[in-house]
C-alpha cells in the first residue's frame, strides 16, 4: 500500500480516486483537514476498503510513525502543505509551520521506518516529494521555461516554504540515503479544486453575479495543466522515476490571466448565459496587484516526457471544458466548501476592492 498525505486537498483527492480507479493498491490518506480539506471529495471512495482515511498532522512524529509501522508502505507521497500564495502573504507563520518544519518531521518520520526495513524493501520504498514550478522564481517574457536546472529563486513566502522543503527533501537523499523523487509542477485546474484559487473563484463568482477580479494588469503568465494529468505524471515518476531526481510536471500551456478570464466568460456565456443575456465578462474588476507578483512561470517537462514517456492526456481547452462543466454540475459541493472560513477568507483579501 501507498500513504499519502493531504488527500482531502485538491491534488490530492483527484489522486486518490484516480489511483483507486486504476488499481487496487490500498491507500493511507493522512490529512490535517485544514480549511482547505474537504472530505466531501473523497465521498466516492468513503465506503471503499482500499482508502483508509486518517485525520491528522504530518508533524505529528508520533502518529506518523505509528501509521507507517502498522500500515507498512511501499512509498510515501507528501502532498500535504499550505498551498496558497496570497494566503502566505496575509499570514506565513503556517507555510513556515506545515510546509517547512512539517515536511522535516515527516522526513524524520520516514527516515526512521525505512532504515529499519528489510534491505529488499528499502531498496524499493521511495518518499515522492510533490513541489511547485514557483521555487524557481519569476521569467521575462522572453525567457526560455525552467528546466529542473533553473536557479531556484522563490519570491513569496510560500514559494520560500516549498522551496526550503524541496531542499531537506534533497538533503534526507544526499546524506541518509532516502530514496526520494521530487515533482515541481505548473498550475493545476479541474475538480475539487478550492474557489479561492482563480479559476474556480471565476467560476463561482461569475454565477453568483460578483467581480471578476484580475490582479494588476491582468498580464501576468501561468502554465496551466489539468489535475489529473498532474496525476498521472506523479503516478509515473512513482513507477519509474531515478532516484534522487528532480521531475518538472507541464502541459506547455502558458495563458495570460487575462486570457483565462475571457475563456471562462465564454464558457459560461455558452453554458449557462446570465439572466439579463449579458456576456460575463462585463463582471472583469481590476484590482490592486499581488505583492511580488511574478510575471511569468513556465515549464519544460522535456525531462519527464523523453525520460518516463509521460504526456497530458487534456489540451487547456479540453480540460478546461470539462473543469466548468464539473462545477455546474457540482453546485453542492460549492455551496458546501463556501463555509464561514471561506467567506472570512474573501472578506480579508478582497475587501477594499
Ligand atoms: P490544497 O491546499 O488544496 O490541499 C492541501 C491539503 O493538505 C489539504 O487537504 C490540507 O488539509 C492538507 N494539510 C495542510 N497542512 C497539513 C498538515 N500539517 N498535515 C496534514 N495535512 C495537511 O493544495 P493542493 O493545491 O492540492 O496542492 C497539493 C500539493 O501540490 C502542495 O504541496 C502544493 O504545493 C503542490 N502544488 C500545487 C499546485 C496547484 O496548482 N494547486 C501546483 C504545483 C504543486
Ligand atoms: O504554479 C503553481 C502554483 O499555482 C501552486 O504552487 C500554488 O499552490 C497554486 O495556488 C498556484 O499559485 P498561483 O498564485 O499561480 O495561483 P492563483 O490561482 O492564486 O493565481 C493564479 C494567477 O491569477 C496569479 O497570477 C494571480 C492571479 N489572480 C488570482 C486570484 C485568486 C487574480 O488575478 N485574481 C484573483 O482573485
Amino acid at each position: 500500500m501507498i500513504l499519502i498525505t493531504g488527500g482531502a486537498g485538491f491534488i490530492g483527492a483527484n489522486f486518490v480516486l484516480d489511483w483507486l480507479a486504476q488499481c487496487d493498491e490500498p491507500v493511507v490518506n493522512l490529512d490535517k483537514l485544514t480549511y482547505a480539506g474537504n472530505l466531501e471529495s473523497l465521498s466516492a471512495v468513503q465506503a471503499d476498503a482500499r482508502h483508509c482515511f486518517v485525520h491528522g498532522d504530518i508533524g505529528d512524529g508520533d502518529l506518523v510513525t505509528r501509521l507507517l509501522n502498522q500500515h507498512q508502505p511501499r512509498a510515501v507521497v507528501n502532498f500535504a502543505a499550505e498551498s496558497h500564495v496570497d494566503r502566505s502573504i496575509h499570514g506565513p507563520g503556517d507555510f513556515i509551520q506545515t510546509n517547512i518544519v512539517g515536511t522535516y518531521s515527516l522526513l524524520e518520520s520516514v527516515r526512521g521506518y525505512w532504515s529499519a526495513l528489510p534491505a529488499d524493501q528499502k531498496t524499493a520504498f521511495r518518499f515522492l516529494h510533490v513541489s511547485t514550478d514557483e521555487v524557481y522564481g519569476s521569467l521575462g517574457k522572453d525567457e526560455p521555461a525552467f528546466t529542473e536546472r533553473h536557479h531556484i529563486e522563490p519570491n513569496s513566502p510560500y514559494s520560500a516554504s516549498k522551496a526550503a522543503s524541496d531542499h531537506l527533501v534533497r538533503a534526507w537523499h544526499h546524506t541518509y540515503g532516502l530514496p526520494v523523487l521530487t515533482t515541481n509542477c505548473s498550475n493545476n485546474y479541474g475538480p475539487y479544486h478550492f474557489p479561492e484559487k482563480l479559476i474556480p473563484l471565476l467560476i463561482v463568482n461569475s454565477l453568483a453575479g460578483k467581480n471578476l477580479p484580475v490582479y494588476g494588469d491582468g498580464q501576468q503568465i501561468r502554465d496551466w495543466l489539468y489535475v489529473k494529468d498532474h496525476c498521472s505524471a506523479i503516478r509515473r515518476v512513482l513507477e519509474a522515476g531515478r532516484v534522487g531526481e528532480i521531475y518538472n510536471v507541464g502541459g506547455w500551456n502558458e495563458k495570460a490571466n487575462l486570457e483565462i478570464v475571457h475563456t471562462v466568460c465564454a464558457l459560461l456565456d455558452e453554458m449557462r448565459p446570465r439572466d439579463d443575456g449579458r456576456p460575463y465578462h462585463e463582471q472583469i474588476t481590476y484590482v490592486t496587484d499581488r505583492p511580488g507578483h511574478d510575471r511569468r512561470y513556465a515549464i519544460d517537462a522535456r525531462k519527464l516526457e523523453q525520460e518516463l514517456g509521460w504526456k497530458p492526456a487534456e489540451t487547456f481547452e479540453s480540460g478546461i471544458r470539462k473543469t466548468v462543466q464539473w462545477y455546474l454540475a457540482n453546485p453542492d459541493w460549492v455551496t458546501h466548501v463556501q463555509s464561514g472560513a471561506y467567506r472570512e477568507w474573501v472578506q480579508t483579501q478582497y475587501a477594499d476592492q
